[in-house]
Order: C-alpha cells, then sequence, then structure tokens
C-alpha cells in the first residue's frame, strides 16, 4: 500500500478531509512546523503518528528543510502532502520530493499565488474564485496543475464567507489528487498534467465549474 506524509501548519481541515476520505494509502505520518498547529490533535485522535519540526529551532530556512526531510524520510512516504502548510521551501526540499510534492493553494492559479487570496480576489473584483491542487515546484505556487475548482463570488461575499465557499472545494479536490496519484493516473509532461484513464476530451470532475447550490 502507498504511504503519504502531510505537512500541517493549523487547523488541518484539509489534512481532515484526506483522513475522512479513507483513501487507499496509509496515512504514515502528519508533521507540523508549529506544536500549536490545532490539526496535530485530530490525526492523533485519528491514529495517526504526529511530528513536530518547529522552524523558529533552526535559525536558516536550509536547516529547518534538512530537518524536515529527514522527519519525512523515516515514514518512507510514497507522496508527500502540503495541507495549509505555510512555509516556504528550499529549492533542495523541492528537488528532492519531485514529482511526489503537492499542495493545495486557495486559489485558481496561476491567479493570486502567495498569500491572502481571498481579500485580493475581492479586491479585484474577480466573479470567478477557486482552489487548486498542482506539483510543487521552485517557482511558488506556480507547479503543473493537478485539479483545480472554481466557485463563484457573490456581490455580498465578505473575505470570511468566500473563503469558507472555496475551502468546501479544497476538501473535495485535494482528496480527488491524492488518489489519483496513488491510483498512478497522473503523469506530468512539462506544466501540464495528464491523467491517465481519461479521453483527451473529457473534464475531470474537478474541473467543472461548481454552481451556487453546490456550494
Ligand atoms: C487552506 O485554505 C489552504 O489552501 C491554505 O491554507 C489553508 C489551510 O487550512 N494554504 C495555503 O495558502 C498555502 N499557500 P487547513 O489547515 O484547514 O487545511
Amino acid at each position: 500500500m502507498k504511504r503519504i506524509v502531510i505537512l500541517i501548519s493549523g487547523r488541518g481541515s484539509n489534512m481532515q478531509a484526506l483522513i475522512e476520505a479513507d483513501l487507499p494509502c496509509r496515512i504514515a505520518a502528519v508533521i507540523a512546523n508549529d506544536a500549536g498547529a490545532g490539526g496535530l490533535a485530530i490525526a492523533a485522535a485519528a491514529g495517526i503518528t504526529t511530528l513536530v519540526v518547529d522552524h523558529r529551532r533552526h535559525a536558516a530556512r536550509e536547516d529547518f528543510d534538512h530537518a524536515l526531510a529527514e522527519a519525512i524520510d523515516a515514514f518512507t512516504p510514497d507522496l508527500v502532502v502540503l495541507a495549509g502548510f505555510m512555509r516556504i521551501l528550499t529549492p533542495w526540499f523541492v528537488q528532492r520530493y519531485a514529482q511526489r510534492l503537492i499542495n493545495v493553494h486557495p486559489s485558481l492559479l496561476p491567479a493570486f499565488p502567495g498569500v491572502h487570496t481571498h481579500r485580493r480576489a475581492l479586491a479585484e473584483g474577480v466573479r470567478v474564485h477557486g482552489c487548486t491542487v498542482h506539483f510543487v515546484t521552485t517557482e511558488l505556487d506556480h507547479g503543473p496543475i493537478i485539479v483545480q475548482a472554481a466557485v463563484p463570488v457573490m456581490s455580498d461575499d465578505s473575505e470570511e464567507s468566500l473563503a469558507a465557499r472555496v475551502l468546501r472545494q479544497e476538501h473535495r479536490i485535494l482528496p480527488l489528487a491524492v488518489r489519483w496519484f496513488i491510483e498512478g493516473r497522473l503523469e506530468v509532461r512539462g506544466q501540464h498534467v495528464v491523467l491517465q484513464g481519461t479521453l483527451p476530451s473529457t473534464a475531470c470532475p474537478g474541473h467543472a465549474i461548481v454552481s451556487p447550490e453546490e456550494t
């Protein structure tokens, strides 16, 4: 059975979605960069090994990334999932896990890389917003896209209401992407990800625009 390691920084709702999806893989460990991450308790309650590699204990980013890699490698994962992991990773780390490191990001990339995505989407007046699961490359929030889900932006949306609508879709597409990876269906060709086992013209379920009723 394939093994995954999940990295978190905070409440861990995406991690929880992965646990609840009951995927055909073993969640070998959940690792946080902060002992205060709420998701650690959720993982422990599910019987999953948890671990903290505190970034504050490492003066240089490189040192933290080496300590993190050492912790991850002890679990020999096939896939490392960044599920709300809020640290920028060094090229050394990213290359070490090339094509087996994925991230969920709260925008329709390449729009709004970085932080405060919902606030920026509202400020720009976009009508459609959403989330992306992608392979991680050395360029921040720019790797090959596996799956996206779009949500409408309502005229009365606040940052919080929009974030909540997007988060519900993150919980849908992250388990989907992990499932495809485990099944060996994701082939990376340059900046493109091909989903094996579908006709070239078929839209993946997660590519659909989500209607307001569904959100
Ligand atoms: C999620 O919205 C995730 O997309 C975002 O942090 C949140 C974590 O929530 N990640 C990023 O912004 C990474 N660039 P969670 O801890 O409840 O899963």
